[in-house]
């Protein structure tokens, strides 16, 4: 049976003989046009996935010549067949007529990227004649962010412990370390940060160092260059020094040594990730400094490299008269200008903290001046962790396809969307990045659910092309992943495509958010003290015997006014405000009639309900494909689904009850009765 291990790359062998043959005539060798690594690694792979999905060798040569009926590998802008010009690690796929397959790359990664994509096409079984396709990433960093731990730890990781064994390191190099960099160049991740955003110290010393290095040997045939997050104080705490203030001359030395000592043996190492000034992290703050000042020192010790900064705007305040939301664009907007050139501020997706949903972060489209990358959750800190079955498409694209109207209503080039925020569109950054907290560990399938592995996979499709849509990508990863049984693959994608939009049903329906303590995994919606005012669930949802909800208008926090007016436009009424997001925006009594025609506590009953028994719905239908997929992984989804039912009910009991003991109002008679 299938374990899992390997991902959306399992090249088995494709079952339809006809096809396969006609794929064997084009694929009768794969020419090498070069010598470096990342170009031998796409011979390889290609090699290997050939091996499995056509079942024979397919040899690798050095020159075409005047052979035909191959694959044929190289460098070069590619000719003009009508198709768009190649960007950087852009690629484009010729198949001519009785001739070869050529995969065209704008560099090396380019070739890489185009023989996993040819790949894919097998894949998924579509046609190779004829082919003609050109493919150019829509942003520059394409990040998987770890956040691991020296010890083996992952924070807000489910899928068992670190992927990288730091106690071997660097003499013993895992296999397992080139698996993952082709799972993520096969997808075109081009940079990984390796530890927590809450750094260790450690990571600067000699001994780290050396370890990561060994690392980024594994990672740079697939184009993949290496990252670490800071711990600010460093120059303190293990340089020496009494102070970390970034403008202290001592300081700034301390890092652009350590910076050239990283250089040394890391010669394309990617940059610094830094967490400041934020949930009990030190920084630059603590010395009277900004934001700005810290992250551009860190440039200027890159500044003889070809790295970045990448400052998260994660901050906010202890303060229970503030609020929360408001906090990102509070501190970081009056900084646009004031960072240095190669420092991008990478921004949350949501402006509270990667919540089943979130309107879109202020901070896009109002930081003109300043590279925003979008950072995105892939493990589920608050989906459920591995057990509930959540794929995130849905929820990334929501955010990238929303329109901040920074260019004002219709513009021509389809909106000012975050997506085209990010991507530099909007306001011609000079970089562009997007991040995604990874979702994998050391278990054998890499992210505990085998449905989750669809959510790294979709993270990365979307990293190098935002406009794909959710089902086109679950259709992929299914036939890649799971099956080609065109029934099994419909029934499963659309229970993909459903997955979200459940979840937030039973868990926090209507915009409500953060009833979490501590490891966020069941909603504790009583929960009213804690060791930070904002680190309570009613702080957040804001209950009483009124009704329920955060006001963010003019008569609340007006957080509101961080955005557009278009945007204010479409949340500020309760009478018009989406549903999904009335309760971001609006304390709502519990007696209102909503456009549904059911008052708010009957509407937020109702979604509780049938959100936890949809999950039945979607227990009967993984029954059905049953014989379409391997029994491994039908019998582990299968398992995870009864659990989330049992949690599901949970969960909705706990919010209906809790709320109940301030609605005073009893649960409509309409719903089903429980079990
Ligand atoms: C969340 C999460 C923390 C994490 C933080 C961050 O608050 O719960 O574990 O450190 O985000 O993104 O920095």
């Amino acid at each position: 049976p299938d374990d899992g291990y390997r991902l959306w790359l399992k090249y088995d062998l494709i079952k339809d003989a006809p096809k396969r043959e006609a794929y064997a005539r084009s694929a009768q060798f794969i020419a090498l046009n070069g010598t470096s690594p990342i170009l031998k690694s796409a011979a390889d792979e290609l090699q290997m996935g050939l091996q499995g999905l056509l079942g024979r060798t397919v040899p690798i040569i050095a020159n075409a010549g005047s052979r035909t009926g191959g694959i044929v590998l190289s460098v070069a802008s590619a000719p003009n067949v009508g198709a768009q010009s190649l960007a950087a690690d852009g690629y484009q796929i010729v198949a001519r007529k009785a001739g070869n397959i050529t995969i065209f790359g704008k560099n090396d990664s380019g070739v890489l990227y185009g023989a996993f994509a040819l790949l894919r096409q097998l894949q998924t079984g579509q046609q190779v004649e004829n082919l003609s396709l050109t493919s150019n990433p829509k942003i520059q960093y394409r990040m998987l962010n770890h956040w691991d731990n020296t010890n083996g730890t992952i924070e807000r990781g489910y899928a068992g412990e670190s992927l990288w064994k730091w106690y071997e390191l660097p003499n013993t190099v895992d296999p397992r370390y080139r698996d993952y960099a082709r799972a993520n160049a096969s997808l075109g991740i081009n940079g990984t940060v390796v530890n927590n955003v809450n750094a260790s110290a450690r990571f600067m010393t000699a001994e780290y160092i050396e370890k990561v290095a060994a690392l980024a040997n594994v990672f740079r045939p697939y184009g993949i260059r290496i990252y670490l997050s800071i711990y600010f104080p460093a120059p303190k705490t293990i340089g020496g020094l009494k102070t970390a203030d970034p403008l202290d001359p001592e300081v700034r030395k301390w890092w652009a040594d350590k910076t050239k000592e990283i250089y040394k043996v890391i010669p394309d190492f990617g940059g610094f990730l830094v967490k400041a000034n934020s949930e009990g992290e030190p920084g630059p703050q603590d010395y009277g400094r900004t934001h700005a000042d810290g992250a551009n020192m860190l440039a200027d010790a890159l500044r003889p490299y070809d790295g970045i900064v990448m400052w998260r705007a994660f901050v906010y305040k202890a303060d229970p008269k503030a609020d929360r939301f408001k906090a990102a664009h509070e501190e970081f907007t009056p900084l646009d200008g004031k960072f240095d050139k190669k420092v991008i501020v990478q921004v949350k997706n949501g402006p509270i903290d990667f919540q089943p949903r979130e309107p879109f972060s202020p901070l896009f489209g109002n930081m003109p001046k300043t590279p925003l990358s979008v950072e995105f959750q892939i493990t589920q800190e608050y989906l459920g962790f591995a057990t509930h079955w959540v794929y995130e498409a849905p929820l990334f694209k929501e955010c990238l396809d929303t329109d901040t109207y920074v260019k004002g209503k219709g513009s021509p080039s389809g909106g000012a969307t975050v997506a085209k925020v990010i991507d530099g569109s909007v306001h011609q950054y000079a970089m562009t990045a997007i991040a995604g907290v990874a979702n994998t560990g050391s278990d054998r399938n890499w992210t505990g659910n085998p449905m989750a592995q669809a959510n790294w996979y979709a993270y990365g499709r979307l990293a190098w092309d935002h406009s794909l849509s959710s089902e086109g990508i679950a259709d992929e990863w299914v036939k890649m992943t799971l099956t080609h049984e065109p029934k099994a693959v419909k029934t499963i994608t659309d229970l993909m495509l459903k997955s979200r939009e459940i979840y937030v049903d039973y868990n926090t329906p209507l915009g409500l958010s953060r009833p979490w303590s501590g490891v966020h995994f069941a909603p504790e919606p009583w929960q009213e003290k804690s060791v930070r005012p904002d680190w309570t669930a009613i702080y957040y949802h804001r209950a009483d015997s009124i009704g329920l909800g955060f006001d963010r208008t003019a008569t609340g926090s007006n957080a509101l006014a961080q955005y557009r007016p278009e945007v204010q436009q479409q949340w500020s009424n309760p009478e018009t405000c989406p549903l999904p997001y009335l309760l971001w925006f609006h304390h709502v009594p519990w007696t209102k009639k909503l456009s549904t025609g059911r008052t708010l506590w009957d509407e937020l009953c109702t979604r509780f309900y049938t959100g936890a028994d949809s999950v039945v719905w979607m227990q009967k239908q993984w029954a059905q494909v049953k014989p379409a997929v391997d029994p491994a992984i039908f019998a582990d989804v299968t398992g995870r689904l009864i659990t989330q039912r049992k949690e599901a009910i949970w969960w909705r009991d706990s919010w209906v009850l809790y709320l109940q003991t301030y609605s005073k109002q009893p649960i409509p008679a309409s719903l089903p009765k429980p079990e």
